[in-house]
């Protein structure tokens, strides 16, 4: 996967990185850590994945935005992760946000994910924060019991986002102004 820099994206992480201090009480000196990796090329390959650090290289926290296939107007998060032991300070919440915010800014006009019916963390986020749950099935698969959720990006504010499709195809950044 290419991994991508631009001064945009280390302001908006930097933004990102005050809060998470905040959150989860870690001296203003510490030195967290993104690592993020864009893929663009054409429309319907777009993939952005961030992973948080602390400076003990130990991962904080993760997601990832995919286009999905065949609709350029719509994104699945996927892959979102807070891990131990910085659950349930308000990281998962935040992270909820800035995805959203990236997702409108990179131009798309739907989120959608996917959860496990026992991820009660990720129920409470949802449905704090405008998800719509459009449908529940058993996988066959794994035999759990899956929740398809989306969430209309109209009313997201991402007028603190910077263009981080800077990166992107010139397509993607002319629908993400
Ligand atoms: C789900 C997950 C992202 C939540 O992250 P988090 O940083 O703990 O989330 P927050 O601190 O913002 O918590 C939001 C709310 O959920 C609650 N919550 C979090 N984990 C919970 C749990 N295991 N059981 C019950 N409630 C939980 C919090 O208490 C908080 O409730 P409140 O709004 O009433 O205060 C994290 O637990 C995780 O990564 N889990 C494993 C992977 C996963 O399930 N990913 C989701 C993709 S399907």
């Amino acid at each position: 996967m290419a991994t991508c820099s631009t001064d945009q994206l280390e302001r908006f992480m930097k933004t990102y990185d005050r809060k998470i201090k905040r959150l989860l009480e870690l001296p203003t000196g510490t030195k967290l850590s993104w690592e993020y990796s864009a893929q663009g090329g054409r429309t319907g390959e777009g993939l952005w994945t961030l992973r948080c650090y602390a400076h003990t290289h130990e991962p904080i926290a993760q997601f990832t935005i995919q286009q999905m296939l065949g609709c350029c107007g719509v994104c699945i998060s996927t892959a979102a992760r807070v891990y131990a032991p910085y659950t349930k300070r308000g990281l998962g919440t935040l992270l909820n946000e800035m995805r959203l915010g990236m997702a409108k800014r990179l131009g798309y006009g739907v989120m959608m994910c996917t959860d496990v019916s026992t991820s009660l963390g990720t129920k409470k986020i949802l449905a704090a924060n405008g998800w719509t749950t459009v449908w529940q099935f058993r996988n066959p698969r794994t035999g759990r019991t899956v929740i398809m959720s989306i969430r209309d990006l109209a009313d997201i504010d991402c007028s603190d986002v910077p263009n981080v499709a800077a990166s992107w195809p010139a397509e993607l950044a002319e629908a993400a102004r």
